[in-house]
């Protein structure tokens, strides 16, 4: 949730009429951060994701046979139940996928609600493995950590584009302190994320952050924890807030809590009054080209993650999520229609024990949710209002074992009248344990994703195992990551 806080500054709230966010005084900074923030939106977003000029063919979003069963009217009502169930064993896709590929610990051939690996705090030992296309861009390099920057090639998705702090110096953490919000210490995280200057941000060691306030970066950007074992923790959260270009890699962030608010600086250049934090783990907010990518999340007060005000070219993906209610929130008001600009990719995550809703929840927006593994949920998976678009690819989905909590979907607030307009779609899914997904807009169009902007699908048998190494990874310099 996020808190709305309504100030009219003069005659320039009718120019930004949608502040919050903790800004409590609106000066001419935000004014301008505001304003340059919307121009990246607009710049960023892509007009017509599902269409494209070349290779339609070859683009087409199918990956396998149909759905294995629809059910209900498909073509008057424009919507579809797909569903799964005990006689579904096998993924929908026909695709041939090599043995070698396929999980042998609950990949797709038994009822498993649990996975062997990643569960708690086991580490895995084994030999380095890449298992999805970004982890392939970069893992199992022994210089990964003298090419660190590397990993500004590997962003795939709506966020493809984002390179953080690649072209700057890097930044070492050395101090977990955080007391000094006007005038932070050199070596602290906090002195690191206000600089003018891109800088790829590494930590000496071992470290948890107890972030006093909220933690807000100035663009260009990068955290990466490899190397170390990094806790935000019992404090406040990382704020995104009207910038572009911030990688988030290889950090746990949880036990978020609100903070309270008060002079904060957020560049080097100047400070602002903040109002109480709401106690998100990551706040997106009016951002473009931001990348998270390897965090362990759980257990925030508010969100894990919240992407919204026109936050776009956004990627999460081979992030761990446990322990938490709201787990993600993209989009955060029916009123707001800046939100239309919203473009999110949602992939290689692993959404696991202990979640409850959002995962995540839309609005307006286009989200392409593609190769994800859920394992648990509690209310539901994938939810929205305001008739988002939301393209569900080769997920794997294990329902809980109530009746009444199958659906993957949800729809808020809207009559199914108004609802069946909204193009929500499953291809290529698998369901187990009765988990069911319903289908909306149109049954006869058939959205074609542009490679440019949009993950291709693998068979849902693999999500498995293309989320296995999901969360922070234990890298060690000079071993393979
Ligand atoms: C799957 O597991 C759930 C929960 O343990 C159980 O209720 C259900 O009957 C199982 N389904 C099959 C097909 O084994
Ligand atoms: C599952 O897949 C195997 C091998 O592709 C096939 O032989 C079998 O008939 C499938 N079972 C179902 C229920 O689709
Ligand atoms: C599905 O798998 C279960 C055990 O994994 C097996 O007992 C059952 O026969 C399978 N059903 C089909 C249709 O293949
Ligand atoms: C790191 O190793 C890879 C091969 O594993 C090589 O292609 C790359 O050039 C190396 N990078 C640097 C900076 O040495
Ligand atoms: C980030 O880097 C780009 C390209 O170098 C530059 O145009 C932009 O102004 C920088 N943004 C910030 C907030 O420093
Ligand atoms: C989150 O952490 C708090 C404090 O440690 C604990 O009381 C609560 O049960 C946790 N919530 C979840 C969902 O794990």
């Amino acid at each position: 949730m996020v808190k709305y806080v309504f100030i009219l500054f003069f005659s320039f709230a009718t120019i930004v009429p949608c502040l919050l966010a903790n800004i409590a005084y609106y000066d001419d900074v935000w004014q301008k951060r505001a304003e340059e923030a919307k121009k990246n939106t607009l710049e960023a977003y892509v007009p017509n994701p599902l269409e494209t000029d070349e290779d339609a063919d070859s683009q087409s979003m199918h990956i396998g046979s149909p759905p294995p069963t629809s059910m209900g009217p498909s073509s008057s009502t424009g919507v579809v139940v797909i569903k799964g169930g005990d006689n579904n064993n096998n993924s929908s896709t026909d695709q041939t996928v090599p043995e070698s590929e396929v999980e042998n610990s609950g990949g797709g051939d038994s009822n498993t609600t649990r996975r062997g690996l990643r569960q708690g705090k086991t580490m895995y030992r084994g030999p380095c493995e890449k298992t999805n296309p970004i982890d392939k861009c970069w893992r199992c390099r022994r210089n990964w950590s003298t090419d660190r920057r590397r990993l500004a090639q590997c962003a795939l998705g709506f966020g493809r584009k984002t390179t953080g702090g690649a072209d700057g110096r890097l930044y070492v953490v050395t101090d977990n302190s955080d007391d000094d919000f006007l005038n932070p210490r050199p070596g602290t995280l906090r002195y690191a994320v206000i600089q003018r200057e891109p800088l790829w941000i590494i930590f000496a060691h071992d470290m948890n952050i107890k972030l006093n306030k909220e933690l807000i970066m100035a663009g260009n950007k990068t955290i990466d924890g490899r190397g170390a074992n990094i806790h935000i923790a019992y404090g406040a959260g990382i704020t995104i807030q009207f910038v572009s270009n911030v990688i988030i890699h290889g950090i746990h962030v949880h036990h978020v809590v609100p903070t309270s608010g008060g002079l904060i600086r957020d560049s080097v250049d100047h400070f602002g009054f903040r109002t109480q934090s709401d106690g998100d783990g990551i706040s997106i907010f009016g951002s473009t080209n931001v990348w998270i990518d390897h965090v362990s999340m759980s257990n925030c007060t508010d969100g894990l993650i919240d992407a919204i005000q026109g936050s776009t070219a956004v990627t999460l993906s081979n992030c761990h999520f446990t322990h938490h209610n709201d787990a993600i929130l993209l989009g955060a008001s029916d009123s707001f229609s800046g939100d239309q600009f919203m473009q999110i990719t949602v992939a290689y995550n692993h959404f696991g024990q202990g979640l409850v809703q959002r995962m995540p929840r839309c609005r307006w927006g286009f989200f392409h949710v593609v190769n994800n593994d859920y394992t648990h949920w509690r209310l539901y998976a994938i939810g929205g209002s305001q008739h988002p678009t939301i393209i569900s690819q080769g997920n794997r989905f294990i329902a809980p074992p109530e009746k009444e909590l199958k659906q993957v979907t949800k729809r808020d607030y809207a009559a199914e009248s108004e609802w069946r307009n909204w193009i929500w779609r499953s291809e290529g899914d698998l369901f187990m344990n009765g988990a069911y997904f319903i289908e909306s807009g149109n049954p006869s169009l058939k959205p074609r994703p542009a490679k440019k902007f949009m993950l291709t699908p693998k068979p849902a048998v693999l999500a498995t195992r293309m989320t296995r190494y999901a969360g922070a990874l234990e890298c060690r310099a000079r071993q393979p990551c």
